[in-house]
């Protein structure tokens, strides 16, 4: 049993991170480990999860695994869990608890759970106490040593813990499978040092490490060659890569070397405003592959809470960098994510927040009521806010912010708009769907011959979370 310690996880090392190329080995015995067994995995959280989740699949296949169509024919489930709020916690307690009765029918069923809520100390202690039926719990750490971490608890048929909180080196040989034909993700960098109050990722993420950049240019080049048209590059903090690389090399520069590689559509996602340099907004505007669309997260627009959230800008700050974006790329839809109920947050500061996104217009927001967590700073803050109060506030923003998105889509009616076309429609089976350059929604009736294509759509009907267009054919 290796448990996590949520003292090792809040510190950081001078220890040099090490790219290692052959870390993931994949013995003889465990090859056959899963033969004629059908994994699934369920996937919680953001972007750097579901790319997890994509190593996880690639790995178990290299077990000879196979994946289940659901998760009531796997032999293997797996939860890859988010610890960022209360409720993606108490999801996945509530998903443990409906597979202890699938369990119940079908005792042979291996359960395991990994990802950031893994590599949380009270997580573990709980399910020590409460969940010793689980078979595997294994961090973000050690992905890349799954196969003996499931041989162990095969072998051993006890619960087999292991979690490392101290961040891991740089594996670069653990295998993918893509779950997209069309578009990949691309890890740049792990971890996080922002420490923001209310976050739990530098925790459960580790240090910043930041890949190097041939790595990630060799990986799109390969993902060109197979066929991919759009790539987005994911970290935490993406324009603060490169700053623990001992070498000269930023954000800017990975942007526009990878932007030279010709992939048709490159993305990059999270941006914190602290780090979003000139050079970055010259490069976004410079090439045309890279894609009008910034995730900017705002968080609060009070100064005061701001400052208590430990972001590192102010509102006028913000508000500089954002007008400078689209002063440089007009085009461009900005989004947001923002906290309400922050600890000692007044009306007054929801009053700046509201102030910003009026100022903003954001063409969408993803909103959230804090929710402390155990090992931040926010959470020994006084919550004084109520949860009436917080709901309210949740409410008359997402009102606010709804409005704006829904403006934003009409803005586009009756446009021309270039969209990559993913497949069929989630709710329409004779439509097809996919984004805009700009990561906007569209429904779209046209051939299905133009599946992974990136066409002209002309835009007929806009709603607040998405749009109806037609394929142009032509053009
Ligand atoms: N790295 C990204 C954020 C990742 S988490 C960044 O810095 O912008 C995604 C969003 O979840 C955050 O932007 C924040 O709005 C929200 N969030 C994070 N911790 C939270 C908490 N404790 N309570 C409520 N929302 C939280
Ligand atoms: Fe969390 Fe802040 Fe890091 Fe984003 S930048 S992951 S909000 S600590
Ligand atoms: Fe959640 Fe971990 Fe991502 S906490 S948001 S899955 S980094």
């Amino acid at each position: 049993m290796q448990l996590p310690n949520l003292k090792e996880a809040k510190v950081r090392t001078q220890k040099e991170v090490v790219t290692k190329t052959n870390d993931y080995i994949i013995t003889h015995d465990l090859v056959e480990l899963g033969r004629g067994r059908q994994y699934y995995v369920k996937t919680y959280g953001c972007q750097m999860n579901e790319h997890d989740t994509e190593n996880i699949k690639a790995i178990l296949e290299d077990m000879s695994f196979t994946e289940a169509g659901s998760m009531e024919e796997a032999d293997l489930i797996l939860l890859n869990t988010c610890a960022i709020r209360e409720n993606a916690h108490n999801k996945v307690f509530g998903m443990i608890g409906r597979i202890k009765h699938m369990k119940e029918t079908k005792p042979e069923m291996m359960v395991g759970l990994c990802g950031c809520m893994a590599q949380e100390e009270s997580v573990v202690d709980e399910i020590l106490e409460k969940y010793r039926w689980l078979d595997v719990v294994f961090g973000t750490h050690n992905i890349h040593q799954l196969p003996r971490i499931l041989k162990e608890a095969m072998v051993t048929k006890k619960l087999n813990v292991d979690v490392l909180s101290i961040e891991g080196d740089i594996i670069e040989n653990v295998p993918v499978k893509r779950d997209h034909p069309y578009k990949a993700w691309v890890n740049i960098m792990y971890g996080c040092d922002k420490f923001c109050t209310y976050c739990i990722v530098p925790y459960t993420r580790g240090k910043q490490r930041s890949r190097k950049p041939h790595f990630i240019i060799e990986e799109v080049k390969e993902l060109i060659n197979a066929g991919y048209k759009e790539v987005t590059l994911l970290g935490q903090n993406v324009n603060a890569y490169g700053k623990d690389l001992k070498i000269d090399y930023t954000m800017a520069n990975l942007l526009e070397e990878v932007a030279k590689t010709g992939i048709e559509r490159l993305r990059f996602v999270t941006s914190h405003p602290w780090d979003f340099s000139d050079d970055m907004i010259r490069v976004i505007a410079r090439y045309d592959n890279v894609m009008p669309y910034i995730h900017l997260p705002l968080q609060s627009g009070s100064n005061r809470i701001l400052k208590l959230m430990g972001r590192r800008y102010t509102k006028e700050s913000y508000l500089e960098l954002f007008h400078k974006l689209k002063q440089a790329l007009p085009y461009s839809a900005i989004t947001t994510d923002i906290i309400v109920g922050f600890p000692g947050e007044t009306e007054a500061d929801f009053q700046d927040t509201l102030e910003v996104v009026k100022a903003c217009a954001y063409d969408s927001a993803f909103t959230f009521i804090f929710s402390p967590r155990i090992g931040t700073p926010a959470a020994k803050m006084l919550d004084d806010v109520s949860l009436e109060v917080k709901q309210k506030r949740l409410h008359e923003l997402n009102d606010l912010v709804n409005g704006y998105s829904r403006k934003a889509n009409e803005a586009y009616l009756g446009k021309i708009v270039p969209v990559l076309i993913e497949g069929s429609s989630e709710n329409n089976a004779e439509m097809l769907m996919g984004y805009t350059d700009t990561m906007k929604l569209v429904n779209v009736t046209g051939s299905k011959q133009f599946i992974g294509q990136i066409v002209p759509v002309k835009i007929t009907d806009v709603k607040t979370w998405s749009m109806t267009g037609e394929i142009v054919e032509n053009a």
